[in-house]
């Protein structure tokens, strides 16, 4: 039997899975059974920010391994505080929380929304702060909580009765979100960028909007950049576009270079909110992965970030100019190596025919092709990368 059948018979099916089994990594390319060579602009889900088998990220994991892979969190660790210490210093002051995922970074967001709610508030008003405002078209992971958080109700079918609190506004419209304030508002949670939404970017004025929104009610604002974060954008933080700072950021895919690592970040004002027992996890903060992220913030360099801004925008021109080429293409949309092309027809085909000719892309929101290359891409990847996207576009 070979592996795909092997697949079929002992998974879950939940993943739609192309049908390539991949074996190796190297840079900004993939290689499958066969040996034949992919490039690759979709980084593992926008995780491999420094590509495959980064040989900083690869001798890093070699040697914390070799010492110690795992304690617990019972314990004091070096690679785990340092870079607790290296988040802060990178976003702004507070305290961080490590665990696995984003859906997990999101789960802790949430729980201190709901735990600032209690605290905050004065004694008959206890317990009753604990609704989230969140946007439609959003994504904020597969847990209970986290896929109630997300604003699409095809995540949402069959596992009713979602946890309560969430309440759905408009994204970009500010209205939507003041009509839904109320006396049990407690934050507001939003993506900077919707990437599995669509890469659906914010406006500046709403951002800034729902900033002015949490000051006047006592909200916490909670970025979810676990796709935007860590130089996706051409800055280390999406919201460094916006000149916002949240109360609490999320983050997680390309923290550890492909390890599993999530992190919730506050500000100041909550960072004392959680006591002993209130949140945990075995894993996370696994020293390997900590370990690999502090080098990939090593690497997340200003000089790195000003090639990600310069070959996004090429790249960005770039599809622009295939819009004017293809009237089927209705909009070309993103910032820095988070971009997307909407089709008037199912983007799937296109992720076939791509993969055939040995580009690896994703389509969400079933019309939406999307790129999220390494951020070490360069314009030779992006000529490489159009000269498909012509081959293929040309055959519609
Ligand atoms: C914005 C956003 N939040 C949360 C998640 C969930 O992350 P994970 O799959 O690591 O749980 C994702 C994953 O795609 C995401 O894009």
């Amino acid at each position: 039997m070979n592996l795909i059948d092997l697949e079929k018979k002992y998974f879950l099916p939940v993943f739609k899975r192309n049908p390539v089994v991949l074996v190796k990594g190297k840079g900004q390319y993939l290689w499958d059974e066969q040996g034949k060579r992919y490039l690759d602009f979709f980084s593992g889900l926008g995780v491999n920010l420094f590509g495959h088998g980064h040989p900083k990220i690869v001798k890093t994991v070699e040697k914390q391994s070799r010492n110690l892979i795992h304690t617990c969190n019972l314990y004091y660790t070096k690679p785990q505080i340092l870079l607790a210490k290296k988040l802060i210093e990178l976003s702004f002051p507070g305290k961080v929380f490590f665990s696995n995922s984003g859906a997990e970074a999101n789960e802790c967001a949430i729980k201190l929304a709901r735990k600032y709610g209690e605290v905050a508030k004065s004694e008959e008003q206890r317990a009753k702060r604990y609704e989230i405002i969140v946007f439609e078209d959003s994504f904020h992971g597969r847990t209970l909580a986290t896929l109630t958080a997300t604003g699409q109700k095809k995540f949402h079918q069959g596992f009713e009765p979602l946890v309560p609190g969430f309440k759905y506004a408009k994204f970009n419209d500010l209205d939507s979100v003041k009509r839904l304030v109320g006396p049990k508002t407690g934050a507001i949670m939003v993506e900077l960028i919707q990437g599995e939404g669509g890469v659906i970017v914010a406006k500046k004025e709403f951002i800034q909007g729902l900033k002015k929104i949490a000051q006047k009610y006592d909200l916490l604002l909670i970025f979810d950049e676990i796709q935007t974060g860590l130089g996706r954008t051409g800055k280390i933080f999406a919201y460094e576009h916006y000149g916002v700072e949240p109360d609490i950021l999320t983050l997680a895919k390309g923290l550890a270079g492909g390890l599993p690592l999530g992190t919730t970040i506050t500000n100041q004002k909550i960072a004392n909110v959680f006591a002993y027992g209130d949140h945990g996890s075995t894993f996370g903060g696994n020293l390997v992965a900590c370990s690999a992220s502090l080098e990939v913030l090593k690497l997340l360099n200003p000089k790195l970030l000003s090639q990600v801004r310069e070959v996004g925008k090429y790249f960005h021109q770039n599809l622009k100019n295939l819009q004017k080429k293809y009237s089927f293409i209705k909009e070309v949309r993103g910032i820095g190596l988070m971009l997307a092309l909407e089709l008037d027809f199912p983007g799937a085909k296109i992720v076939s025919a791509c993969l055939e000719k040995g580009l690896l892309v994703n389509c969400t929101q079933e019309k939406v092709v999307r790129f999220l290359p390494p951020l070490i891409i360069n314009k030779k990847d992006v000529d490489q990368a159009m000269t498909i996207l012509e081959q293929v576009f040309k055959k519609i």
